[in-house]
């Protein structure tokens, strides 16, 4: 599923859902999790976020790829890397990503899925009888290049077990094919990119096209994603 837009037209029964939004709210959620986060809980809106906030939890608030004002936390990734949020319990709301979970709640399980933990998922899901959908978090309901090279990666790693429903999986899988030997540059031109780099954050961008760097499955259970042990 390319944009949260089109969810309805899929059905999420017997199904687990992997939520991807590389730049950057799964990637940074990943990335807190191999960095001892304890959990993180996804909100789609900033009151909401500001509740859990006021309960004592950390709160990181992005809008527009900028930390809202009055939390303490963005949704970098190298924000996580950071011993003071060892076993930390955070609330969490971005443009995209933490909306794109919350859609997803109907499903068997929700999973965040990102290039940094992609062989961890696939192994997992490999595991599973039921069949998969990859929720591309877009930008505002648009698709995006980075979540479909995601969605195409992951079919390429599940392709031998699995039969592809959707002709978007096998777009994606071919997009992914063309682009996978260098991913940064065949990216360039992307909109998340170009906006990231007026920003001025460019290092977020190459960290969350690195590949299997972590080994975290991160699941939703109830309001809450923990990490899975696999
Ligand atoms: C999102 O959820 O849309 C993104 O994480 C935005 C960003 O890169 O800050």
């Amino acid at each position: 599923c390319l944009t949260p837009d089109l969810l309805h037209l899929h059905t999420t029964e017997n199904t687990i859902v992997v939520v991807a939004d590389v730049f950057r709210a799964t990637s940074c959620m990943v990335t807190a999790f191999a960095h001892g986060v304890a959990s993180i809980i996804p909100v789609a809106t900033i009151d909401e976020c500001r509740v859990w906030q006021e309960r004592g939890y950390l709160a990181a608030a992005e809008r527009n790829a900028r930390r809202v004002d009055g939390f303490e936390l963005d949704n970098s990734p190298f924000t996580y890397m950071d011993d003071r949020i060892r076993g930390a319990n955070i609330a969490m709301t971005t443009t995209n990503g933490t909306l794109a979970i919350t859609r997803s709640r109907n499903a068997v399980k929700v999973l965040v899925g990102s290039f940094l933990n992609l062989d961890a998922i696939a192994r997992y899901l490999k595991t599973e009888p039921y069949d998969v959908l990859v929720l591309c978090a877009g930008w505002k309901g648009r698709v995006n290049l980075e979540d479909t090279l995601f969605a195409g990666a992951l079919v390429d790693r599940l392709k031998d077990g699995f039969a592809m429903a959707e002709d978007s999986a096998i777009m994606a899988n071919r997009l992914y094919c063309d682009g996978k030997n260098n991913l940064v540059s065949y990216m360039a031109n992307a909109s998340h990119i170009r906006r990231l780099q007026r920003l001025g954050i460019q290092k977020d961008i190459t960290y969350c096209l690195q590949h299997d760097l972590y080994d975290v499955v991160p699941v939703l259970r109830g309001t809450a994603l923990v990490s899975m042990a696999v």
